[in-house]
C-alpha cells in the first residue's frame, strides 16, 4: 500500500467522528487534503469548521465549506489533523507544514483529536523527523543556542514566514527520551512561541491508513 492511499484511508476513516452540525477544527497538510475532500461530502450536514492554516483556508472554501473564526466559535468537539512523527504513546512531531502554532490552538479548543498518518510516520522514538520551533524573529539565535546546549542541532527554515508572520527553526538530531519533558522545557524560553512536539496534548486516536490505535 503506498503512503497516498494510506492517507485517504485514514482521512476517509475521520469522518466517522464528525457529528450532525459539528464545527470541526482542520489541520494541515496532504493527508488533510484528503480529509477536506472527504468532508465536502458532509458540508451540509455540519455547521462549518476552523482552519489552522491559509492553506487549508483557501482549499476548505474551494469546496464551498464553511470557515469559522475560533473567536466566534465555543470549544470544538472535533480536530483532525496530520502529523510528521507518531511514536507509540501517541506523542507527536507536528510542523512539517509550518502550521503549528494554529494548529495546537486547535488542539487544546477541541474534546476530541483525531489523528491521519500513514504508516511511515510511526516511529520507535521522536527525533528523526526534525522538531519545528516557531519563534519570534528577534529570538532567532537566542532560541538556537538554547537549543545546542540542549544537543539539538538547529537549522533555520530561511524561506518560510509562518501564517503568523514568525519564523521555524527545525532541531536535528534529537533523540527524544522524554517528549513531555523536553516540550515543557521548551516552552520556557522566551521567544518560542510554539514547539512542535505534542506530548502534553495528545491525540486520542491515531488513524493509520485503514488501522486504529
Ligand atoms: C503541518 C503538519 C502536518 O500535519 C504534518 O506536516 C504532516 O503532513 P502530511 O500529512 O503532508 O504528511 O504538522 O504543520
Amino acid at each position: 500500500m503506498n503512503h497516498a492511499n494510506e492517507k485517504r484511508q485514514a482521512a476517509q476513516a475521520a469522518l466517522h467522528y464528525v457529528e450532525n452540525d459539528a464545527i470541526v477544527g482542520v489541520g494541515t497538510g496532504s493527508t488533510v487534503r484528503f480529509f477536506i475532500d472527504a468532508l465536502a461530502g458532509l458540508k451540509s450536514s455540519i455547521q462549518g469548521t476552523v482552519s489552522s492554516s491559509e492553506q487549508s483556508t483557501a482549499l476548505l472554501k474551494q469546496h464551498g465549506i464553511p470557515v469559522l473564526d475560533l473567536n466566534a466559535v465555543g470549544p470544538l468537539s472535533l480536530y483532525v489533523d496530520g502529523a510528521d512523527a507518531c511514536d507509540r504513546n501517541k506523542c507527536l512531531v507536528k510542523g512539517g507544514g509550518g502550521a503549528l502554532t494554529r494548529e495546537k490552538i486547535l488542539v487544546e479548543a477541541a474534546s476530541n483529536f483525531v489523528c491521519i498518518i500513514d504508516s511511515s510516520k510511526q516511529v520507535d522514538i521522536l527525533g528523526g523527523f526534525p522538531v519545528p520551533i516557531e519563534v519570534i524573529p528577534m529570538a532567532r539565535s537566542l532560541v538556537a543556542r538554547e537549543v545546542v546546549k540542549r544537543g539539538g542541532q538547529p537549522v533555520w527554515r530561511d524561506d518560510v514566514v509562518t501564517d503568523n508572520g514568525n519564523w521555524i527553526i527545525d532541531v536535528h538530531n534529537w533523540r527524544i527520551n522524554d517528549p513531555l519533558a523536553l516540550e515543557q522545557q521548551l516552552n520556557q524560553i522566551p521567544g518560542i512561541v510554539t514547539v512542535g512536539l505534542f506530548a502534553r496534548c495528545r491525540p486520542s486516536v491515531v488513524l493509520v491508513g485503514a488501522q486504529r490505535f
